[in-house]
């Protein structure tokens, strides 16, 4: 299969890489780094979630995080909604697109939402509703496709009737999360090889953690397998608050260096990125998980 021309980009770093810090992130630096971000070129970035404050703290004011970020016309400014509550919240707060987020085992389900994946998407079927009603696009999640902090290795036959469902259910892109990052390029395109007969590849993402430091092989992998849009984080930020020990998702800059190498088009400004990375690394007090950033900076 020849590599796509074009990848897209969903940056969860405001999302997923910030969900999991500990320390008060205020809302002006989580504003600043959205708009670092647009200002880089980003076409689709995740800004927050509208989740229980009891379990995800640090996504507590993302409707102030909304109501702050200057939105670029033609940008896709997203945020996750575990239930009809969080879908309402999310619309209240002006937001245009939801992601909605399953898993492929039980006990991720469990920890992370506290209910069975057929709950979950039972849960979810009102959102798809009132999505449809106020013309909101939905995007779905799995996650632990390749390997679960509970129950270890999962396989592609348990994460297929998951996507398959969000797909049936209306969801218009489901992204395959590898929550905890062990999974390798073979893995990976065993993974989309056995999904892709349950799911176009074109309505397919690839959402890889980079604990085992697979992350960029995976995205590779997934190009090989047709798949063209991938989900990343400026400076590698995050981890997942049910996932102990997950690192961040891919860094966004690295894959950006990996796509221009390959001549693929993506629209970013690789320049700006890393200085957006730069910066909310300084604020976190944190090292610059990108390794082309770290790269560009000894130079
Ligand atoms: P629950 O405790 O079973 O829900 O949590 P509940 O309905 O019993 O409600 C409990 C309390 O939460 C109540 O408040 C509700 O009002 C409140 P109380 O009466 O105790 O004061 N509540 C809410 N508050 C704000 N927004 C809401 C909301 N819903 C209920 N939407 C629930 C169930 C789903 C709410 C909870 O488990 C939850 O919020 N989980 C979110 C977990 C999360 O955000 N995880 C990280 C994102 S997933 C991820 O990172 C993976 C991904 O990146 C892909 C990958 O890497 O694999 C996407
Ligand atoms: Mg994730």
């Amino acid at each position: 299969m020849s590599l796509p021309k074009h990848v897209r980009l969903v940056e969860v770093g405001p999302r997923d890489g910030l969900q999991n810090e500990a320390q008060p992130i205020s809302v002006a630096d989580k504003v600043r780094l959205v708009d670092d971000l647009t200002e880089a070129g980003l076409a689709y970035i995740e800004v927050g979630s509208f989740v229980s404050p009891k379990w995800v703290p640090q996504m507590a004011g993302s409707a102030d995080v909304f109501a702050g970020i200057h939105q670029r016309p033609g940008v896709t400014y997203a945020a996750l909604a575990p239930n009809l509550r969080g879908f309402e919240d999310a619309l209240a707060a002006g937001v245009k697109e939801v992601a909605v987020f399953a898993a492929a085992s039980e006990a991720f389900s469990q920890r992370n939402i506290n209910c069975s994946i057929s709950d979950s998407l039972k849960r979810f079927e009102p959102i798809m509703e009132a999505a449809r009603n106020h013309g909101v696009r939905v995007r779905g999640y799995v996650s632990c496709v390749l390997g679960c902090p509970y129950e270890g290795k999962v396989s592609a036959e348990q994460v297929a009737p998951v996507a398959r469902a969000l797909h049936d259910m209306g969801c218009y892109e489901v992204s395959l999360g590898d929550t905890i990052g062990t999974g390798t390029a073979g893995d990976t395109r065993r993974l989309f090889d056995v999904v892709s007969a349950q799911v176009p590849r074109e309505q397919l993402a690839g959402h890889f953690h980079d604990t085992y430091g697979q992350a960029l092989a995976n995205v590779y992998a997934s190009l090989l397998e047709g798949i063209s849009v991938f989900d990343s984080s400026v400076a590698g930020l995050g981890g997942c608050p049910y996932a102990k020990g997950a690192t961040g998702n891919i860094a966004s800059e690295d894959v950006v260096y990996l796509l221009q190498g390959l001549g693929i088009e993506t629209g970013i400004d690789l320049d700006r990125l890393i200085a957006a990375g730069r910066r909310i690394s300084s604020v976190l007090g944190r090292d610059n998980g990108s390794r082309v950033a770290r790269a560009r900076s000894a130079q």
